[in-house]
């Protein structure tokens, strides 16, 4: 990712911040469609699962531009993934579920630039999860 991805994708977080409840919500409901197979793996309250994930994406996205500060703590968010049965195939619905929710919410501000800004941040974060992951798997 480039400074000006990194900064589109902190900018349009700053904006969706207040749409937090509404994100993780359309989030959740898009990825159950996407592969309902994943329903089981969730097993506590849904509004409480939504509030970590946004929490989790802020620090993320607060840290693109210092990936030294938080790849120990995403490296380790993706070893737990490990025990909570997710692998790896899981992480590409994820981040098709989550990039649609942006686009609908953002509407025609979601452009291609934008999008890709954000597929760039997704990857690298899913990229450093799968990274503790094979770690955990292989230790
Ligand atoms: C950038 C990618 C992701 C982020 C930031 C993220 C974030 C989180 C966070 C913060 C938690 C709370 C527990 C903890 O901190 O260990 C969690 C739990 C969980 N995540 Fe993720 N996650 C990501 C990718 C995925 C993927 C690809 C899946 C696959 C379906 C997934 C499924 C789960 C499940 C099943 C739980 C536990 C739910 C439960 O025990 O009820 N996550 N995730």
């Amino acid at each position: 990712m480039n400074s000006h991805q990194i900064e589109t994708v902190q900018h349009t977080f700053a904006q969706a911040a207040p749409m937090a409840d509404e994100i993780a919500t359309r989030f959740y409901q898009r990825l159950f469609e996407l592969d309902p197979s994943l329903r089981r793996l969730f097993h506590g309250d849904m509004k409480q699962q939504g509030d970590k994930l946004m929490t989790v994406l802020a620090f993320a996205v607060a840290g693109l531009s210092k990936p030294e500060t938080i790849l120990g703590p995403v490296r380790r968010l993706g070893e737990r993934h490990v025990q909570y049965g997710v692998q790896p195939h899981h992480y590409a619905t994820v981040g098709e579920a989550l990039l649609w929710t942006l686009a609908q919410l953002f509407g025609p501000a979601f452009t291609p630039e934008v999008e890709a800004a954000w597929a760039g941040a997704y990857g690298l974060l899913a990229g450093v999860m799968q990274e503790g992951e094979r770690e955990a798997t292989h230790a």
